[in-house]
């Protein structure tokens, strides 16, 4: 894999990332979403010469481009390849019981996104995949085949916030009897037709919040989430930090709640923290990105 893939994702709010994680050379952190590394490298260069890192990342072509960008960290970065909300299992098969500080960069990664091929978008032609993990059965679509009208609107409603959620899904159903939905274009192209033309909303495509649900569902994000918030805290020293950064308002709600309401943690400031306007500018990606921070108590 080329290095230019670390050039295509260039890590979010890495300035406030460090602020929320102080973290020192004598300590160990948890990237829970190592993805291309840009977050790990600037842990391990703010604690050099010898603060740890334990990346997770649970797509092995990511997991693998990380470690041969960081091979220069030595045995200061550790690569597991799962996914981080089996975290507190896997660092105590480490041996490992306390961590310094967790963070977690939630959502895809541009490997994932902009590089077509995982069918991950509906701007490049590709098998409607969407696997974050290679090794994971079921594909989105697996889904669209498989799933009938309701169970299709619910997830486009729930993980979606789609308002035609029902609609759509009718329509895929019927269309998938006449020819399977194997690809990227030909689900957007359905999404397209099922929703009549003023319903199309003004500036996104039709079908951005069917794609962003399948992959959601796809990939369990939500679930996963929700197990993380509730082991990270078990594996936390007191006062480290613990931060989160989200990328829509169903993940930053979960969050947000998941904080508010765990008697392991304190939180700050009930606002999250968003990127600065010349950071939007220069990596228009980082538009949405919320950091939530939380301290061990
Ligand atoms: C937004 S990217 C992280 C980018 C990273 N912070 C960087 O600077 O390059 C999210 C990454 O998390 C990974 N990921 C998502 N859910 C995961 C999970 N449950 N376990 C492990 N990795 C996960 C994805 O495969 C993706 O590579």
């Amino acid at each position: 894999m080329a290095e230019d893939a670390a050039d295509l994702h260039v890590p979010v709010m890495v300035e406030e990332v460090i602020n929320c994680l102080q973290p020192d050379s004598a300590g160990v952190y948890v990237d829970g979403t190592l993805g291309l590394g840009g977050h790990s490298q600037a842990i391990l260069e703010y604690t050099a010469p010898s603060g740890r890192v334990i990346g997770f990342e649970w797509d092995r072509e990511a997991a693998a481009f990380a470690t041969d960008r960081l091979r220069g960290f030595g045995d200061r970065l550790q690569v597991v390849r799962s996914s981080y909300a089996d975290m507190v299992a896997e660092l105590k098969t480490m041996g490992i019981d306390g961590v310094d500080g967790v963070l977690v960069d939630l959502g895809v990664s541009s490997l994932q996104f902009d590089r077509g091929e995982r069918g991950f978008s509906f701007q490049t032609d590709a098998p409607l995949d969407m696997r974050m993990n290679l090794d994971a059965e079921m594909t989105a679509a697996d889904i669209v085949a498989k799933a009938d009208v309701g169970e299709l609107a619910d997830i486009f409603y729930h993980y979606g916030e789609e308002r035609q959620a029902r609609r759509i899904a009718r329509y895929i159903c019927e269309a998938r009897g006449q020819e399977p939905v194997r690809t990227t274009f030909q689900l957007a192209e359905l999404v397209k037709k099922a929703v009549p033309r003023r319903f199309h909303p003004d500036r996104i495509h039709v079908a951005t919040k069917v794609f962003q649900a399948l992959r959601i569902a796809v990939n369990r994000e939500l679930d996963n989430l929700v197990r993380l918030l509730d082991e990270a805290p078990k594996i936390l020293r007191q006062g480290a930090s613990f931060c989160v950064i989200s990328f829509h308002s169903l993940e930053d709600r979960i969050v947000k709640q998941a904080f508010r309401n765990s008697e392991r943690l304190q939180v700050l400031s009930n606002k999250p923290v968003e990127p600065g306007v010349e950071e939007v500018r220069l990596n228009p990606r980082a538009r949405s990105a919320r950091l939530r921070k939380a301290i061990k108590v």
